[in-house]
């Protein structure tokens, strides 16, 4: 479909496909730029590229969510700042690979995506990931997953314009199937723990609230600005270096509340992934719901970055009967994760979805989510 999708715009046919994953978190937020600990996993929603590369240094953009609007752009001219709008990403790509010193020319290149934008999902990371494995690929580039990884996240930083940590390109690059992708973002270690929901009788529902969110305005930069000034307040380089069992002799040097929140938060969340991990390790699947509402409440009083819809997707999921319930992400809006043992999933999810009605919001995307692929060639 996509490979006809390509011939329909650009006439000839690509030299491949390629595929990259959105993803959802399952603890460890907003402490990927606190060089902290994640747990993502990959959706089974995608972003799917159909390329082939050009010899004139034309870079043609063209997604099946703006049908007959190709974006024209000259490699040599790409510079941080453009404001191409959704095509400032895979040209980012393409700025970040030459960058790098990878002879990267034209392309043109035909997206689809299953990965719902503005959704917390990140849709963003999938289009960089797919872009940058189709172009590695067909240049011989054979960047190692990581590698790549850190270059998508320069072009979201430097290029796009968003200040993000490396989770969400981490992610979509090296996550499998059936896994958790832990990632201890200080010395970038990786470990992909087994997440067999299913075999477990449980059910991981995603929430889109549909409040759309965007991490290149203000407040999610803010945030990191906070993190970072409060680690310069306490002498370390990053808050990562705050022990849990430190916690409080820290607090006790901040400043002011606000600095203390945002502390409180990144070493909180670091100890919540520990405690996940350990659960998952030792088969206790069923019991890291409270950790993951736990963080919730953590996210929303402590970070303030949750936003009344998340809010009552998780207040309502867990008085219907679910094990446990936070935003993910980065936040003021987005998508919600609901784990529910799947016996009790539908029930759960109307219950959220009415809940939704009776306050006059808009009705929420729900799916069910099992941890998917990471990025790959398709043929
Ligand atoms: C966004 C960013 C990530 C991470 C999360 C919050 O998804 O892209 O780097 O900071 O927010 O955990």
């Amino acid at each position: 479909m996509t490979a006809n999708a390509f011939v329909a715009v650009f006439g000839g046919a690509p030299e491949g496909v390629w595929a990259a994953p959105g993803r959802v978190n399952l603890i460890g937020e907003h402490t990927d730029y606190n060089d902290g600990l994640v747990l993502p996993f990959a959706l089974p929603n995608t972003i799917l590229a159909a390329v082939a590369r050009r010899t004139d240094g034309r870079l043609r953009l063209h997604s099946s969510a703006a049908p007959g609007a190709v974006v024209e752009l000259t490699v040599g001219d790409l510079k941080p700042g453009r404001g191409d709008g959704w095509a400032d990403y895979p040209s980012g790509v393409v700025w970040a690979l030459r960058e790098a010193g990878h002879a990267v020319g034209g392309a043109d290149i035909h997206y689809d995506s299953t990965v719902p934008t503005g959704a917390g999902l990140s849709s963003s990371a999938a289009l960089e990931v797919v872009t940058a494995l189709a172009l590695g690929d067909l240049h011989g580039l054979a960047l190692e997953r990581p590698v790549l990884a850190e270059l998508c996240r320069r072009a979201e930083n430097l290029y796009a314009g968003a200040p993000t940590g490396i989770m969400d390109q981490t992610a979509s690059a090296c996550c499998t199937e059936g896994h958790a992708l832990h990632l201890d973002i200080r010395d970038g270690a990786q470990r992909l723990v087994p997440c067999d929901l299913a075999a477990a009788g449980l059910r991981l529902l995603v929430v889109d609230t549909r409040v759309e969110h965007d991490h290149s305005t203000g407040a999610y930069g803010a945030r990191r600005a906070g993190c970072e000034a409060g680690a310069a307040a306490l002498g370390v380089r990053t808050l990562r270096e705050v022990p849990f069992d430190g916690l409080a002799a820290a607090l006790d040097r901040l400043p002011d509340e606000h600095a203390r929140r945002l502390v409180r938060h990144v070493v909180t969340e670091n100890r919540r992934v520990e405690q996940v991990l350990a659960l998952l390790d030792a088969g206790k699947i069923h019991e890291i719901g409270a950790v993951l509402t736990a963080g919730h409440a953590s996210l929303r009083d402590d970070f303030q970055v949750s936003c009344p819809e998340l809010d009552l997707v998780v207040d309502t999921a867990n008085e219907a009967g679910a094990l446990g319930a936070r935003m993910t992400g980065g936040g003021f809006g987005g998508s919600a994760i609901v784990l529910a043992e799947a016996r009790r999933a539908d029930t759960v999810a109307e219950a959220v979805t009415d809940a939704f009605r009776s306050a006059g919001h808009r009705a929420p995307r729900i799916f069910a989510a099992a941890p998917s692929a990471g990025a790959r060639r398709l043929r």
